[in-house]
């Protein structure tokens, strides 16, 4: 049978193999698809033994997304851009491809999930590093009207808009300065993950705004619990987990699953 696995440090929590077992049921689909804990400095040897006993795919999370981009035999456009590579494939001659499924995940959930639209938006972006990089280019794809980086360290967001101005028009600012308005703001930053959220203005939320957190868990975060009584409709990552897991999945097999009956079992067992 297939093999694929997620490798990360810590494993332990990654919810990957539950996901992509009820999308290989879904699909009738036959896999096994695993977890492979590797220490800080084992993701070559580790991914070496898993590929050379003839698996096909691997999932890769923290801390191993520039292991797997240098890893990788080839990569897509979109994992060159943001520098980290998320889904490992075998292909048919043998060699590896690199991708990252991450900004289409975000993009999925946002678009054909929630419904919210991208398209023509004035689009915020909270944050500068890795989670930012890996989504401003499917984000500039659905040709937002506006879409500036806003990062605690100026100098960081400045960075990045350089870096894709040749894929669409960005500006950036610290988080004290950013212009008001805007109808998407996605959080990107790490603040969440310690409970926090970034401190910003809340002119930044304009009429109908959609407030959407890559951060997720059984309640609602930080960042929504203040997006939402400023009157801007909120969303958790979960849905771009499970996006970027459907879109890894459609690589590696062919076939693209139905998120929904897999998020919604994915919230049922958060709570
Ligand atoms: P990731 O790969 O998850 O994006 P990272 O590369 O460490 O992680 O980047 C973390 C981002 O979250 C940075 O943009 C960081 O801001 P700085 O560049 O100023 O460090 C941002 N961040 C982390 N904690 C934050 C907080 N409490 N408030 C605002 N931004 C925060």
């Amino acid at each position: 049978m297939d093999k694929y696995a997620v490798i990360g440090n810590p494993i332990k929590q990654s919810l990957s193999p539950v996901i992509h077992t009820a999308f290989a049921r879904e699909t009738d689909q036959k896999l096994e698809y695993g977890k492979l804990f590797a220490e800080a400095d084992g993701f070559k040897a580790t991914a070496d033994a898993f590929f050379s006993a003839g698996a096909k795919g691997l999932n890769v999370t923290a801390p191993f997304k520039l292991d797997a981009f240098e890893y990788a035999d080839e990569l897509t456009e979109r994992a060159r851009l943001a520098g980290a590579v998320n889904t490992l494939a075998r292909q048919p001659d043998g060699t590896l491809l690199g991708d990252n499924t991450d900004g289409p995940g975000l993009v999925s959930d946002i678009r054909d999930h929630l419904g919210w639209v991208i398209e023509g938006k004035k689009v915020l972006v909270l944050g500068a590093g890795g989670a930012t990089r890996g989504t401003l280019l499917p984000l500039l794809k659905q040709n937002p009207a506006q879409l500036h980086i806003a990062n605690r360290t100026a100098s960081k967001a400045e960075r990045l808009a350089e870096d894709f101005a040749a894929y669409g028009a960005l500006s950036a600012s610290g988080l004290d300065t950013i212009p008001a308005g805007f109808d998407l703001i996605i959080n990107a930053s790490a603040a969440g993950l310690s409970g926090e959220r970034p401190q910003i203005d809340s002119s930044v939320i304009g009429p109908d705004c959609c407030a959407y957190d890559m951060v997720y868990g059984a309640e609602p975060t930080a960042f929504m619990r203040w997006a939402e009584p400023l009157g801007a409709r909120t969303a958790d990552g979960l849905g771009m987990l499970v996006g970027q897991a459907a879109e890894a999945f459609a690589l590696w097999r062919g076939v693209r699953p139905s998120v929904e009956p897999v998020l919604a079992m994915l919230r049922e067992t958060l709570h």
